[in-house]
């Protein structure tokens, strides 16, 4: 799947540089971040859609002259409809800080000479806030958006989107700009299409989305009622004949709450399988990604779980070569993976994505240096992934029949740890759960002997 890149409806900068030559330096800096958000230069702030005072605070009269200024550019927001941007940026941003909104309201951000790299950020924020919906030109890449889009059933196992959007402004990340904020499919609707795709004889639903345990609700008429998260409404599908299996991708450390863990204790349609990405096992690595967690706070959710649910198995994303990782970074990364033990994992190198705050951050890796380190992190995860694979084998499973195989008589099949399972058995099979006794595994699959129906729960 290849996302085409959008041509953004170019935008208006206005940046006005009192002071120095840094200050002229950050100006050019600031240009540069907000290019790919669409934003171009124009000569003066009158119909800018982001006008930007880069200040000095050199002297007193020179922050009087900034206010005085603002008060200018106040009148041209007014006429704008309030369309218009307001940012303060510079050393009088450092100085006063937020007594600046204070004294002069119209203005939307304030940023000190150390936030240039947050501009993106708080620019894509502050639009947002107003309703309006960036179109950037950061193209995505097809491995970094790999979340498979919503579609008619085709078999029974489906997809249920049931989240968009991005708030968490990872470093390296391009989709808070290119796919909005985090926004909730309602309660009711995601239901309708859920009783609808368990008509059609889906038996296995993969709720969607980037963030998708930031998932949340209103449903003042179910049971329950009021405002429901990821874990309520898992309850409530599970409870629709037909749907046996429940699974949700992708979510985020920040948003699993004790409720969506407590769930997979009680709701055995819960799949036993979570992807969870935690990118990094370094500390010092996760605070310059603005990942908003810990690798402590990880491991810990991951114990959670296995308390809630002992055959619980995690998946995770991986960069390694973020700037500024160090060997010892890369290392607690190598260690946080075999405290975890990953049923599957995906692994990248970091690449700069012009525009994201990471790109512009000093000591890059080496090319070489991050071709080792993926290489390393590759085989420790292939070798876990051959070893849950093989853990399975000698189990009789329940395993949901997704298709035929290639040769007559054959089918295949997904177990709940989304493993795929081949074995003997023949077509009219397809959509049931089966006992399948698994007598052969690869890093990549499973092989089985079918022995019966498990009857639906
Ligand atoms: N460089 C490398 N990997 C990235 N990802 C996202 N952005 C980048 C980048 N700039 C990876 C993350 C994410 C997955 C979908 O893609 O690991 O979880
Ligand atoms: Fe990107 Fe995921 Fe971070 Fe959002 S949470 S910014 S989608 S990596």
């Amino acid at each position: 799947m290849t996302t085409p890149t959008l041509r953004p409806e170019p935008k208006r900068l206005f940046i006005k540089t009192y002071g120095c030559q840094m200050n002229v330096y950050d100006s050019e800096r600031m240009r540069d971040v907000l290019r790919p958000l669409g934003y171009q230069p124009v000569d003066g702030p009158e119909t800018a859609d982001l006008v930007v005072l880069n200040t000095c605070h050199i002297r007193e009269k020179a922050t009087e002259k900034v206010y005085s200024e603002l008060g200018q550019i106040k009148k041209m927001k007014e006429a704008s409809g309030g369309k218009m941007t307001i940012a303060v940026a510079g050393c009088v941003a450092q100085a006063e800080g937020a007594e600046i909104m204070r004294r002069q309201p119209a203005v939307d951000l304030v940023l000190g000479p150390q936030a240039y790299h947050k501009l993106p950020e708080m620019v894509a924020r502050a639009s947002r806030a107003t309703g309006d919906r960036l179109e950037t030109e950061f193209e995505t890449l097809e491995k970094f958006d790999a979340l498979p889009k919503q579609r008619e059933a085709d078999g029974p196992a489906a997809f249920l989107s049931v989240q968009e959007g991005c708030d968490k402004f990872c470093t390296f990340c391009v989709v808070p700009y290119t796919r909005g904020a985090e926004l909730s499919r309602p309660v009711d609707d995601i239901v309708v299409e859920a009783r609808s795709l368990a008509a059609q004889g889906v038996r296995d639903i993969s709720l969607l989305g980037q963030n998708v345990n930031a998932w949340h609700g209103a449903a003042p008429k179910l049971e329950g009622g009021g405002e429901w998260g990821l874990g309520q409404l898992a309850r409530h599908l599970s409870k629709i004949g037909g749907i046996d299996r429940i699974r949700y991708t992708t979510s985020h450390p920040r948003d699993m709450d004790d409720d969506l863990i407590a769930a997979h204790g009680e709701v055995p349609e819960l799949m036993p399988f979570l992807h969870l990405p935690v990118q990094s096992g370094s500390d010092r690595i996760l605070k310059a990604m603005n990942r908003g967690h810990t690798a402590e706070h990880y491991l810990d959710i991951m114990r959670r779980m296995r308390d809630a649910r002992p055959d619980m198995a995690l998946a995770s994303d991986f960069i390694v070569g973020f700037p500024g990782e160090s060997d010892q970074d890369f290392e607690d990364t190598m260690n946080l993976v075999r405290e975890v033990g990953y049923a599957i994992a995906y692994s990248f190198k970091y690449s700069p994505r012009p525009g994201t705050p990471a790109a512009d951050m000093f000591s890059h890796v080496p090319e070489e240096v991050k071709d080792e380190r993926l290489q390393r992190l590759q085989t420790l995860l292939k070798q876990q992934q051959t070893e849950f694979n093989a853990s399975k084998v000698g189990e009789t499973l329940p395993v949901l029949v997704t298709g035929k195989g290639k040769m007559e008589g054959q089918a295949h099949g997904r177990s709940p740890w989304m493993q795929a399972v081949h074995f003997d058995a023949p077509e009219s099979l397809v959509g049931q759960i089966v006992d399948v006794k698994i007598v052969g595994s690869t890093m990549s699959s499973l092989t089985g002997e079918y022995a019966h129906v498990v009857e639906a729960a």
